[in-house]
């Protein structure tokens, strides 16, 4: 009797889904943070960051004029890259794709990415905390490059680590307390 209730109770659950027109909305599948990390967030940061450095002069001082529009460019796309995927951080965080997978450092760093995502989930909003700030920075480096002030925009990019390790040092390595960023 149960053998045979159970594929039905299975079929039924589908139902509503099937009905609302199949998959649900891209938006609630879990972000993979460590691809995030890995794949947009310190490749598209460093992108800006080499822009910057072949733009010094001698002094090591930057000036717009030695900025290229081509570079310009790749500066606007790769932050466009940035503010994307940091908001989507914003909806549902899974460490990692699966179960088993490892975090960068978790052998020197003792934690797994099972422990970085109890933290994350037991506080989300302090998570949700440092998204913001990383894209408050975002947001004002769009309006330098708007503006085309490269000094300002260095300024900011040249730090730019240390506000990541903001959110690292409270949910990644929370014994390494170096940057002195505002906690929530
Ligand atoms: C809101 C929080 C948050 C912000 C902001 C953030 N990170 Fe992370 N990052 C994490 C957490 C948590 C981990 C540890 C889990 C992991 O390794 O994926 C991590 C891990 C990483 C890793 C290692 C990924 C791996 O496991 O191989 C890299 C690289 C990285 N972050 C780069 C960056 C860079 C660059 C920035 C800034 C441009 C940044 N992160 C901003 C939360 C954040």
């Amino acid at each position: 009797m149960i053998r045979r209730l159970r594929p039905v109770l299975a079929a039924a659950a589908l139902l509503p889904l099937a009905a609302a027109g199949g998959a649900p909305a891209a938006a609630e599948e879990p972000v993979v943070l460590a691809r995030s990390m890995l794949e947009v967030l310190a490749p598209r940061s460093n992108d800006i960051v080499g822009v910057l450095i072949d733009s010094l002069d001698a002094e090591g001082e930057i000036h717009a004029a030695n900025v290229s529009e081509d570079g310009w460019a790749a500066i606007e796309a790769a932050l466009a890259d940035l503010q994307a995927e940091t908001a989507r951080l914003r909806g549902p965080i899974q460490v990692v794709a699966e179960p088993g997978d490892t975090i960068f450092g978790e052998e020197t760093s003792g934690l797994s990415a099972a422990d970085v995502q109890a933290m994350i989930d037991a506080d989300r909003a302090a998570f949700d905390y440092y998204v913001d700030l990383m894209l408050a920075d975002f947001a004002e480096m769009e309006a330098l490059i708007a503006a085309r002030d490269a000094a300002g925009l260095w300024a900011i990019a040249d730090v730019l680590d240390v506000k990541c390790n903001a959110c690292h040092e409270r949910f990644w390595y929370p014994d390494w307390q170096e940057s002195d960023q505002p906690a929530p």
